[in-house]
């Protein structure tokens, strides 16, 4: 082992300030409350944080607390000292009106906590959909050493012999009962056979998504990210993330050193061979902006379209995350993306090394689950990066769009190319659950379905809708997929070809604001353009029309946060942060410390 010489800790301008006694005794008197001792706290040991995301209302998160006792091992074994505090909850599925809503707020809560207390180096317990990015995002932003410890996904769930995948099950679920072949009881016991124990969402989700990508980031110790919640394994993989995070701080390995251009490059290489959610374009931009990394969202398309499909998970396949981890988890996917070259091997990782050291020559346990290279499930299965006169960008996941979709959309259905058909538009979620099975909205199998309202500002935090069902009449006639079109996000466990994360939003009166049912819309997927067949003369008519109305109109905010955020949000294709929010980079090393208190 190198020796490293512990820089000066920040805690100790709390605990050990020979100028500011009195303020010094103030700060020791009270943190000696709950057990530790004045040795301890004077000793100089570095102090961590636990950012404890678990919680009854975050049952995805829940078992971090569990985790949180071994992680304090950890810790000590290693010579530090604990300080675990809880972070704003968010639960993506438990959340009104969206979990994204919260993403910021947990942002804004962390950062006032890691840079306001005495915490030299901070584990961030992550999880459920919009944990990962929201603590991501605030170690960027204050960049003290900083490690991320994944609960873990559930076990597999199972029904009848087959698996039960967290989310996707729904939406199969929702086209059966519209089929007719499930009641509401059924339905309901089907979809939690999907989720039989502790820990996140199974599927390729945006939950195993931002963990992997956490792992692609080089911001968990590798091979950690897939590890199953309750498995014996992820107990341990708290304790040894509990003392690496104690040597961090003593080698001063901060979220700058790791979240480079170039690990940002490795994670959307692994986005496209896991089979990533769509919401990580917006979380990857959004850590990138706190951290002063330029990542246009063409970067998804020019590194990520052509790398192929190689993890077998719901909703893109038919594995789960237990699969996932018995296969070799993320390193086992890195391994083969390395020997195409595809990964920036110097990259550096929490665990000191890089990610070449970490991940090259790792065997897949299991290929079934985890392809080889040269036999991908799906070709170029990254993200098309799309815009026209209704958004300036917006994405289209490729890898999940099935051979039915082809062979009806695509003249030749080997190839992406182009297609058009009218249009009806949807104005939010309940406008489509309201109208999608009356015969008078006029759905056709040439219909193309637009969702609107449901942006960043519109359905504040933006709504996971845009994957829409087609109506009962045509899922019985054998129409299981229409192309559907948005401003707001989809679930990342939903297998519907959708064009979505449009931007500028209806809401800030983007060019979807403008759409009329019975429009033709053309979607060129080579040419990379989503245009409405209208000339430019009427869509000015049509604004002039709807600005004199004071623009797309959307519910009044409920609460003092929906209307704050609705303020400062930006758009998702470059984050969906809190415009503003990323001038204040590198706080630990360029604001100094905060004042004392008294
Ligand atoms: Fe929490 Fe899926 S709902 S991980
Ligand atoms: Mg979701």
């Amino acid at each position: 082992m190198t020796e490293h010489k512990t820089p000066k800790l920040r805690s100790r301008a709390w605990f050990d300030n020979p100028d500011n006694i009195d303020m010094t005794s103030l700060y020791l008197e009270r943190y000696l409350n709950f057990g530790i001792s004045l040795e301890e706290l004077r000793s100089g040991k570095p102090i961590i944080g636990i950012a404890q995301t678990g919680s009854d209302l975050s049952p995805c998160n829940r078992h971090h607390l569990v985790l949180a006792e071994r992680i304090r091992e950890g810790v000590r074994e290693a010579g530090g000292i604990v300080l675990e505090f809880p972070v704003h909850p968010i639960q993506e599925t438990g959340k009104r009106p969206t979990a994204g809503l919260d993403r910021n707020l947990t942002y804004l809560g962390l950062v006032e906590a890691l840079y306001g207390y005495p915490i030299d180096g901070v584990v961030l317990t992550t999880g459920c959909d919009k944990t990962t990015p929201a603590l991501l995002m605030a170690a960027a932003t204050v960049n003290i050493p900083a490690i991320a410890l994944s609960v873990g996904p559930m076990l597999n769930g199972w029904h009848k012999g087959e698996r039960t995948g967290s989310g996707t099950i729904v939406w199969k679920g929702r086209q059966m009962m519209a089929a007719g072949e499930l009641d509401a009881d059924g339905f309901i016991k089907l979809v939690a056979s999907s989720a039989p124990s502790t820990g996140y969402c199974n599927t390729m989700g945006t939950a195993t998504t931002m963990n992997s990508l956490a792992e692609a980031l080089g911001m968990m110790l590798p091979g950690s990210a897939a590890i199953p919640a309750p498995y014996r394994d992820r107990q341990e993989c708290a304790y040894h993330t509990g003392k690496r995070i104690v040597d961090m701080v003593r080698e001063d390995l901060k979220p700058s050193d790791i979240l480079t251009l170039d690990a940002f490059h490795n994670a959307i290489v692994v986005n496209s061979a896991i089979g990533g959610s769509t919401n990580a374009p917006i979380h990857l931009a959004a850590i990138a902006r706190h951290m002063g990394v330029d990542l246009p969202l063409e970067d998804w398309q020019r590194l990520g379209h052509k790398v192929p499909l190689l993890v077998n998970l719901q909703p893109a396949g038919e594995y789960l995350g237990e699969d996932y981890y018995r296969a070799g988890g993320v390193p086992a996917v890195v391994s083969q993306l390395i020997e195409q070259g595809l990964i920036r091997e110097n990259a550096m990782t929490v665990n000191g090394r890089t990610m070449g050291d970490n991940c090259r020559g790792v065997a897949i346990e299991d290929e079934r689950v985890i392809r080889p290279f040269a036999q991908p499930l799906v070709e170029e299965a990254g993200f098309l990066v799309l815009k026209g006169n209704l958004f300036d960008a917006a994405i289209m996941k490729t890898s999940v769009i099935s051979q039915e979709f082809r062979s009806r959309y695509l003249s030749n259905p080997a190839d992406l190319d182009a297609f058009e058909g009218p249009c009806v538009v949807f104005d939010g979620p309940e406008d489509y659950h309201h109208r999608i099975d009356d015969p008078a909205t006029g759905i056709t199998p040439e219909t193309l379905l637009f969702m609107r309202g449901a942006g960043p500002i519109g359905y504040p935090g933006a709504a996971e809708v845009v994957n829409m069902r087609p109506p009962a009449y045509l899922i019985t006639e054998g129409v299981s997929a229409l192309p559907c079109i948005g401003d707001g996000r989809q679930s990342g466990t939903s297998g519907s070809p959708s064009i979505l994360n449009a931007s500028p939003e209806a809401a800030a009166m983007g060019g979807l604001a403008l759409l009329e049912t019975g429009d033709r819309v053309r979607i060129d997927l080579k040419a990379g353009t989503v245009n409405v067949l209208v000339s430019d003369e009427e869509l000015a008519t049509r604004r002039a029309a709807l600005e004199a109305k004071g623009g797309y109109p959307y519910p009044a905010s409920q609460t003092p946060w929906q209307e704050i955020q609705r303020a400062l949000v930006g758009q998702m294709n470059t984050g969906a942060i809190l415009e503003g929010a990323e001038k204040y980079q590198r706080i630990a090393q360029t604001k100094g410390l905060p004042r004392d208190n008294h």
